[in-house]
């Protein structure tokens, strides 16, 4: 029996040694290149998914709790709770962590907006709250978080100016965006502030965005780098168009990063997928290796963060895609390494 027992355990090693084998390490691959991060939610840490964590990643970011609803759900009354414990994680493995973020249009807190006697808050109040805000979280994670995404999807080519009408612009004008890259740059010198946005490769949301950041540089505001969300897809866009986009912001001097990297199976808007599932990822898995060249041929390209570790847990499947059987991470639903792995890790070669 005691003999049986140890044979057992010893196949287990070595069919778990095997296993890692197999996989080697993400992080170890790109070092020295690229940091390889993933957004989790604190749950992650000690799920199924974790040793996936610990294996192929050097950076996190918090897909959720570091929002402003989620980290200031009421005024002054903050939820640090699920926030600290990344950074504790983060801290205690040695990895980088990211903060996500500072202000964004659809996780800003109904609070904001109102004054006490329950009049529309005033500019003043507005960037007072502002200000506040970012002073409390970046001053408490100052050191611990080394990049912020500062201001999330501020950009809408569809306006003359450039910027999304939201209450932000209504009360505030264009001085929101200003202002949040000083605040946040008073609380923490050292931290590098990043515009973060999406679809940053289209031609006329890349020209948008150029525009506004270049206002920024000549006002001497202490904006860093620019976020590419990168939420794509197997069929579009194209490298090239990625390339492009990179290139134009690396031009002006900025950083580079890519934040929120997935590959959805499905083409744009569509309910159902076009292609066997197995072909498609078989694509994702060239598309992977072709987007990671691409990054890896831009030196002010320093991190690419992916939003999610495995297929077991993405946003993708839920909300306005509720109803789709999406698979857009590089481990499927048992954690185990698909052909986009396979694709990320051989792009590192
Ligand atoms: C998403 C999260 O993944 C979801 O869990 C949440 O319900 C909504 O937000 N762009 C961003 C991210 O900047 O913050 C979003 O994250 C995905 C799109």
């Amino acid at each position: 029996m005691i003999r049986r027992a140890a044979l057992t355990m010893l196949l287990g090693t070595f069919v778990l040694n095997a296993a890692a084998q197999e996989t080697p390490s993400l992080a170890k691959a790109y070092e020295g290149r690229l940091k390889i991060g993933a957004a989790i939610e604190p749950s992650q840490l000690t799920s199924a998914e974790a040793p996936l964590l610990a294996t192929h990643f050097n950076s996190i970011v918090a897909e959720n709790v570091m929002k402003p609803t989620d980290i200031q759900p009421k005024e002054g009354a903050y939820n640090f709770a699920p926030a600290d414990k990344l950074v504790a994680y983060a801290q205690g493995s040695g990895m980088a962590m990211r903060g996500h973020t500072l202000l964004w249009h659809l996780r800003t807190p109904e609070w904001m907006w109102t004054d006490k006697e329950g009049k529309p808050a005033s500019r003043d109040l507005v960037l007072a709250r502002l200000k506040s805000h970012i002073e409390t979280v970046v001053g408490r994670y100052k050191g611990a978080v080394y990049a912020w995404d500062v201001v999330n999807e501020v950009i809408d080519e569809k306006q003359p100016n450039c910027l999304r009408k939201d209450k932000w612009f209504a009360t505030t004008g264009d001085a929101y965006i200003e202002q949040a890259f000083r605040y946040a740059h008073a609380a923490d010198p050292k931290a590098r502030l990043y515009i973060n946005d999406y679809s940053t490769d289209e031609p006329a949301k890349r020209q948008c965005l150029e525009r506004i950041v270049k206002g920024l540089i000549a006002r001497g505001v202490p904006v860093h780098g620019v976020g590419h969300q990168m939420h794509v897809s197997v069929f579009s866009p194209s490298v090239e168009s990625i390339d492009e986009s990179l290139t134009t912001f690396a031009r002006l001097g900025l950083e580079n990063q890519v934040t929120e990297l997935d590959v959805s199976l499905y083409r744009y808007q569509a309910k159902s997928l076009s292609d066997t599932e197995a072909k498609l990822l078989q694509l994702q898995g060239e598309r992977y290796a072709a987007l990671m060249k691409v990054f890896l041929a831009h030196p002010e390209l320093r991190a690419v963060t992916l939003w999610g570790i495995s297929d077991s847990h993405t946003w993708l499947n839920h909300g306005e895609y509720e109803g789709r059987h999406d698979s857009p991470l590089l481990f499927d639903r048992q954690q185990k390494p698909k052909p986009a792995y396979t694709g990320m890790l051989n792009a590192a070669k």
